[in-house]
């Protein structure tokens, strides 16, 4: 049966990079059209209805109906480790993440997490993550299985390390290669699931694993493959000393078959103009995660001269490095950290970079990430007056965007009416609310 959802809606026209708030279009009183899980038209709730009788309502009444979220960079195994305190990156990693990774090699705990993780994610609105894994291949299969089982659009990978992680989370280059290989024939393209080739960063691989992992992505192009880039400083320096001939830390990967237009190279705050015009030219792109770039203590990123030079930009939590699930809260990181640089960003921007920019990273736009006919039936459902703090600010708004603003700054889960997946109302569930 067709399904009839009402509410205030946005959509895409446009990219506001480039075409500024005009890009966005929206419904004060709309409807999107459902029909086998699919978008089938978006349009004035009063002509959807005419048209289409028989269809099932679902009326939100002035809640904002968009794209769901998508989350380009998270690590679904650091659930239980997020707000751990006052670190920087290498000892974070050396402290909470691995010992916490460490666990995964038990799937009871994988499948507890992967679950948690995902009710979590949609409880705030996200309907599809681009996730690490850790090194065991269970941690993977966990994943995969609790997002099918959600009816997710996911993107995963065993993250990949032979060197500088502790005994019990280091695989091997073949190893890596094996277990990427097999993960990727059993997952990749079944339902709504993809598999990245994921080596977790430069410095705890060799440069024999980075070779090889580059070598299955040239077997499988259509693969993304997903990766850290100059985070920190200090992370900086450990790979050029580690790779004595590389002229910077892109090249490091580019010189080891790593860098291509499916490449999503995270963080990517302290480039060279070099590295910056490279990863534009051949087309790849870049998640930022503000929270996690603030809170780890890591940098400012440069969204202004990243997007001007043509870079596929999208938001990632990076939870557990990140300090929130919601890309809400990652929007208002993006709009913060963007102030900090003197170069603000506009709600249109920030909307678009957590639906239409994540899907274009992801090269799944044409997919998800709008309401348009033809895409997968994604939605989430948003309270604009979620909160006492919201409401009595919103209600001054003299336009849609000045509305929409508080709940950018200020939403959480509160705000999120309801999910849908697929073309179906996603049920909230107890792991989330536990
Ligand atoms: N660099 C390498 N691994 C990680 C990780 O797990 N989180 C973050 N934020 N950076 C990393
Ligand atoms: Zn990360």
């Amino acid at each position: 049966m067709a399904e009839l959802v009402i509410g205030q809606v946005i959509s895409w026209a446009g990219d506001p990079f480039a075409e500024g708030p005009g890009a966005a279009r929206l419904w004060s009183q709309g409807g999107v059209l459902i029909e086998g899980g699919h978008i089938a038209a978006v349009g004035a709730a009063d002509s959807l209805r005419v048209a289409h009788p028989t269809a099932r309502v679902t009326d939100y009444g002035s809640r904002l109906i968009s794209a769901g979220f998508i989350d380009t960079h998270v690590h679904y195994p650091q659930t239980g480790i997020i707000a751990s305190w006052g670190k920087r990156l290498i000892d974070w990693l050396n402290s909470y993440t691995f010992p916490e990774e460490m666990r995964f090699a038990d799937p009871a705990y994988a499948a507890e997490i992967a679950a948690r993780y995902l009710d979590l994610a949609l409880a705030h609105g996200t309907t599809t993550m681009c996730s690490y894994c850790t090194i065991h291949t269970e941690s993977v299969d966990a994943f995969f299985s609790a997002a099918e089982a959600r009816g997710l659009r996911a993107l995963a990978g065993k993250t990949c390390m032979d060197r500088n992680a502790p005994e019990g989370l280091r695989d091997t280059a073949q190893a890596a290669y094996d277990d990427s290989k097999r993960l990727l024939t059993r997952w990749h393209g079944r339902g709504r699931l993809s598999y990245v080739l994921t080596p977790r960063f430069a410095p705890t691989s060799t440069p024999g694993q980075l070779q090889a992992l580059g070598a299955l992505w040239a077997e499988h192009p259509d693969c993304l493959m997903q990766t850290h880039l100059s985070e920190q400083t200090d992370e900086i320096d450990w790979v050029l000393s580690l790779f004595e001939h590389a002229r910077d830390y892109l090249d490091v990967y580019e010189r080891h078959g790593l860098l291509g237009p499916n490449g999503v190279y995270g963080h990517a705050i302290h480039l060279t103009a070099r590295e910056r015009d490279r990863l534009a030219e051949m087309g790849a792109a870049v998640a930022h995660c503000p929270t996690s770039n603030t809170f780890i203590g890591s940098g400012l990123f440069d969204m202004a001269g990243l997007t001007r030079a043509g870079l596929r930009v999208g938001l990632g939590t990076d939870t557990g490095g990140g300090s929130s699930f919601s890309i809400l809260r990652t929007m208002a990181a993006a709009y913060e950290v963007a102030q900090l640089r003197h170069t603000p960003l506009h709600p249109a921007q920030l909307w678009w970079l957590a639906t239409q920019g994540s899907a274009r990273a992801l090269r799944i736009a044409d997919k998800v990430g709008n309401i348009a006919p033809g895409m997968e039936a994604d939605l989430v459902v948003i309270d604009l007056a979620s909160t006492p703090a919201i409401a009595q600010r919103s209600t001054r708004a003299t336009d849609f965007w000045e509305a929409l603003f508080p709940t950018i700054m200020m939403g959480d889960d509160r705000a999120v009416t309801a999910v849908w997946v697929g073309g179906q109302p996603a049920a909230r569930t107890a792991s989330a609310c536990a």
